[in-house]
């Protein structure tokens, strides 16, 4: 089998890939230097936009529109791009074999690549139900969502299912997202998650009310407290029925499940130091092997404001750990330096006409402001977290750019305050000031 040689490789070819790229780009790269490895059939696009845009009944995203790095506001990055700088895309080539000490890496049909140096880029994959033995979680149209295939296939089962039942497993990101996207499409939603309220990674039950309250007005069935323990299929393997532990039966002709991710990490198992679920680094995302750095949902690094080693599965992480690791490769070639990684956490996401960021930690005492009323026309409301006297993180519902970067100045500059009442009462106009 043929065996390929590279100076660097980026292995995985998602939104830390394409970063990465763009980087090397930026940074200058010979052709024939740099090759990126992925298992999908296309070249790296916003993830982001498969939970939402590549779902909409009517003017879908579709590619090439959202190859990266349009996400970011950049120029998209078309496989001609890659082509015109001379950067290899192996596609729909999954990596099976990683050899750190060898630097090679072999493919599932044999092939063998060599590299100077690795970006591991692997990202994440979904937790399954089958992985705890739901039963009869393998019927046709359970649906999980990752990658662009997964995509693919739940828009067809939205076609022939037409207006059809669905039921969305999981409260957390893909579940809230997911279940205004079938809503949208028609169906008639159920979800189904085990805690008190959604999103409880970052949610406070404050926050969780407004949302729960605007999908059950959008005619969305919110079932808490209790998980799906078993499906039944019809005579064509489809599902039928959601079996939940508390004993009642949901009718189904689309679940859709969001229970978690994992990092993708088992092809360099016992060859790198791990940390939290994912491979460590340091704050230039360099691993405990020589030459191997890795990036995105799969690193757990140094997040230098918290003084504390974290993983994120975001994509602003995933855009700018790539950035960080490119920018230090370069400069360590040229026998420099760059400033350690100092990221300020942001997430956010979209349903409906709703849109909400969050930037910095969600610890301590938390005060929510504003208008959560979710049947006002332009509903705005936020919260902040308040840690030993200092607000170290902010959310906010339906605000403006600005107002979003002022939130986004308070978790980087984390203020004090004198009272919680007194920020509760100042509300937005709290980070407006600062
Ligand atoms: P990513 O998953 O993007 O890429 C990994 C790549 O590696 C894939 O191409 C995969 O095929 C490839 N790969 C894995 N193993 C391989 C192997 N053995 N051989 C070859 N290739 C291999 N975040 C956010 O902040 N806002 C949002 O709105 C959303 N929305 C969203 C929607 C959906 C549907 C998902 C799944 C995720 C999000 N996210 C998000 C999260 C965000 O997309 C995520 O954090 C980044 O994509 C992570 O980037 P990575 O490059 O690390 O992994
Ligand atoms: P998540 O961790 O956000 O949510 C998982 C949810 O499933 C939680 O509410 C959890 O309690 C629930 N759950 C766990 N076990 C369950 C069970 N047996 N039955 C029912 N519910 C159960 O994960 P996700 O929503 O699956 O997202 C997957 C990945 O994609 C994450 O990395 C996430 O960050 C990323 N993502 C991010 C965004 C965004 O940032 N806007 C959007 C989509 C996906």
């Amino acid at each position: 089998m043929a065996e390929k040689s590279f100076k660097y490789v980026i292995l995985g070819g998602g939104v830390a890939a394409g970063y990465a790229a763009r980087e090397f780009g930026k940074q200058g790269v010979q052709p024939g230097e740099l090759a990126i490895i992925s298992k999908e059939a296309v070249a790296p696009y916003e993830r982001p936009a498969l939970s939402k845009a590549y779902l909409f009944p009517e003017g879908a995203a579709r590619l090439p529109g959202f190859h990266v790095c349009v996400g970011s506001g950049g120029e998209r990055l078309l496989p001609e791009w890659y082509k015109e700088k001379g950067i290899e895309l192996i596609l729909s080539t999954e990596i099976v074999k990683a050899d750190l000490p060898a630097k090679t890496l072999v493919s599932a049909a044999g092939e063998t690549f060599k590299y100077q140096i690795l970006i591991i880029a692997t990202g994440s994959t979904v937790i399954r139900l089958t992985d705890f033995g739901v039963q009869g979680a393998d019927a046709k149209n359970i649906f999980y969502l990752r990658e662009i295939d997964d995509a693919d296939k739940l828009v067809e089962a939205i076609k022939a299912k037409k207006n059809g039942k669905a039921v969305i497993v999981g409260g957390g990101y893909i579940g809230l997202e997911l279940g205004a996207i079938m809503s949208i499409n028609n169906f008639d939603v159920s979800m189904v998650f085990p805690e008190p309220w959604c999103m409880p990674r970052l949610f406070t039950s404050d926050i969780a009310a407004f949302y729960e309250d605007y999908y059950t007005n959008k005619g969305i069935k919110i079932i808490k407290g209790t998980v799906a323990v078993g499906f039944t299929a019809d005579s064509n393997g489809e599902v039928k029925e959601v079996k939940l532990k508390d004993g009642r039966v949901l009718e189904a002709d689309i679940v859709v499940v969001g229970v978690g991710g994992r990092p993708l990490t088992t092809l360099f198992k016992g060859q790198v130091e791990e940390e939290k679920g994912g491979i460590k680094t340091d704050a230039f995302f360099k691993t405990s092997v020589p030459n191997v750095y890795a990036v995105g949902d799969l690193a757990t690094f140094p997040l230098k404001l918290y003084n504390e080693l974290r993983r994120v599965e975001h994509v602003d992480h995933a855009r700018k750990s790539a950035e960080q690791a490119v920018k230090a490769i370069k400069a360590s070639e040229e026998g420099k330096s760059v400033d350690e990684y100092d990221y300020l956490p942001y997430f956010y996401s979209r349903s409906f006409d709703l849109s909400w960021q969050f930037y910095g930690d969600n610890v301590g005492d938390t005060v929510i402001f504003g208008d959560n009323n979710p049947k006002s026309p332009k509903a705005k409301f936020g919260s902040y977290w308040i840690k030993e006297g200092k607000v170290v993180g902010a959310f906010l519902e339906g605000g403006s750019a600005e107002e979003n970067q002022a939130i986004a100045k308070v978790a980087k500059l984390q203020p004090s305050v004198q009272s919680l009442d007194a920020l509760k009462s100042e509300g937005l106009s709290f980070a407006s000031k600062i």
